[in-house]
């Protein structure tokens, strides 16, 4: 493990190596990471992959998920102007392809200089950027709306834009996507149909690669896999059908920390925090750890929500507040001032808080704060 931070971009925030005065943190597992992407190989075996690391790599760091991710996959997706121009002065060469961003002509001539690839899910700027002159080719994704509505064209423009792409000069190579509404759903009915429409529209134009598959279609629809997957929270270990187990089994990569730093007795009647949201109705032991919603913790998290101590599970009692938290340890056997609490991740998966939180894990994932310290092992 590199004990010395990484985030530290606020000058409050400590530099100093990790002790037992490190309040809250976060620790990221690149061997739970290569391990993810390796079960995203094993299913999609012919498949190449394009590692989603928008959003900071889903709050694992962009760096440092691409550095381990390199030699594993075929390229790296984002979704901002700002996170491909970060992502290319890291990696010279890797390929990477931008989601989803309305961009102006002079993005468009970077992104073509500087060969990342942009997905196109509007007609006009279809024919904006077939008849545009640029410096390099431009490589496109060109996106079908398939049943979700956000983005991506019907069928009509798809078929109208594609043969304007493929003859425009500053248009490199053409790859086919479109993106899941409803591939974690149990029945898959709907994504079934959002895979005939998909490649009923691309086929149209022969051998096309195609790209439909997020982790919910990588794990559920193999039908859909296509030319290239697009893995996004199953590479940091979220499985969003729950289905896979084993060797299959994905692995949490961020581990979310803190330490308890007080404990009190209280006695039957008394409340704990902000509007003594949590009424004891008998005596109870609370403990008090240094995390809020200040780092990224969920403001409202309802009582009841799990934390981890020294492997115990015990629920969260009382409102979360900016920097501190309650958790009923009544309980726990064997814990004091100053022992480690898990959020999330290793021993409590981040869903299972997601879904006490009424979230997910990718949102639990993408808010923690700057000033919390990040190791990476
Ligand atoms: C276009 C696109 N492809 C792939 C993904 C990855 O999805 P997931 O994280 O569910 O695997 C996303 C994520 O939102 C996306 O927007």
């Amino acid at each position: 493990m590199n004990n010395t931070p990484t985030h530290a971009s606020s000058p409050t925030c400590a530099t100093t190596e990790r002790d037992e005065n490190t309040t809250t943190w976060v620790e990221f597992s690149s061997q739970s990471l290569q391990h993810n992407v390796r079960v995203v190989r094993r299913l999609g075996k012919d498949c190449r992959i394009l590692a989603m690391v928008k959003a900071n790599g889903y709050g694992h760091g962009a760096n440092w998920a691409t550095r381990v991710l390199a030699p594993f996959v075929d390229g790296f997706g984002v979704a901002r102007l700002a996170e491909a121009q970060c992502l290319r002065a890291q990696l010279p060469e890797a390929r990477i392809v931008l989601m989803g961003s309305r961009l102006g002509e002079a993005q468009y001539r970077w992104c073509a200089d500087n060969g990342v690839e942009t997905v196109v899910h509007d007609e006009h700027v279809a024919t904006q950027l077939a008849a545009m002159s640029l410096p390099r080719p431009l490589s496109v994704w060109l996106k079908l709306n398939v049943g979700m509505n956000r983005l991506g064209m019907s069928p009509e423009a798809f078929c109208r834009s594609h043969p304007r792409l493929a003859a425009a000069p500053g248009i490199g190579h053409i790859v086919h996507m479109s993106h899941f509404s409803d591939a974690d759903d149990p029945d898959p009915s709907e994504t079934r149909k959002q895979v005939a429409r998909m490649r009923q529209c691309s086929g149209q134009f022969g051998e096309v690669p195609l790209s439909m598959a997020n982790s919910a279609g990588i794990i559920a629809h193999p039908d859909s896999h296509g030319s290239w997957l697009r893995p996004g929270i199953m590479l940091y270990g979220d499985d969003p059908t729950n289905t896979l187990s084993g060797d299959l089994a994905l692995k949490p990569v961020m581990t979310f920390k803190s330490r308890i730093v007080a404990i009190r007795d209280i006695a039957a009647g008394e409340g704990i925090g902000y509007s003594r949201r949590y009424r004891a109705t008998q005596p109870r032991r609370i403990a008090t750890v240094g995390a809020g919603y200040g780092d990224g913790y969920p403001r409202h998290a309802p009582d009841g929500t799990p934390l981890l101590i020294k492997g115990q599970r015990a629920p969260l009692a009382g409102r979360v507040s900016m920097d501190l938290l309650t958790v009923d340890i009544s309980d726990l056997v064997d814990v004091s001032v100053g022992d480690e609490v898990t959020l999330w991740g290793e021993g409590l998966p981040a869903a299972e808080v997601g879904q006490h939180c009424g979230t997910i894990s990718y949102e639990l994932f993408t808010r923690v704060t700057e000033r919390v310290a990040r190791y990476h092992r």
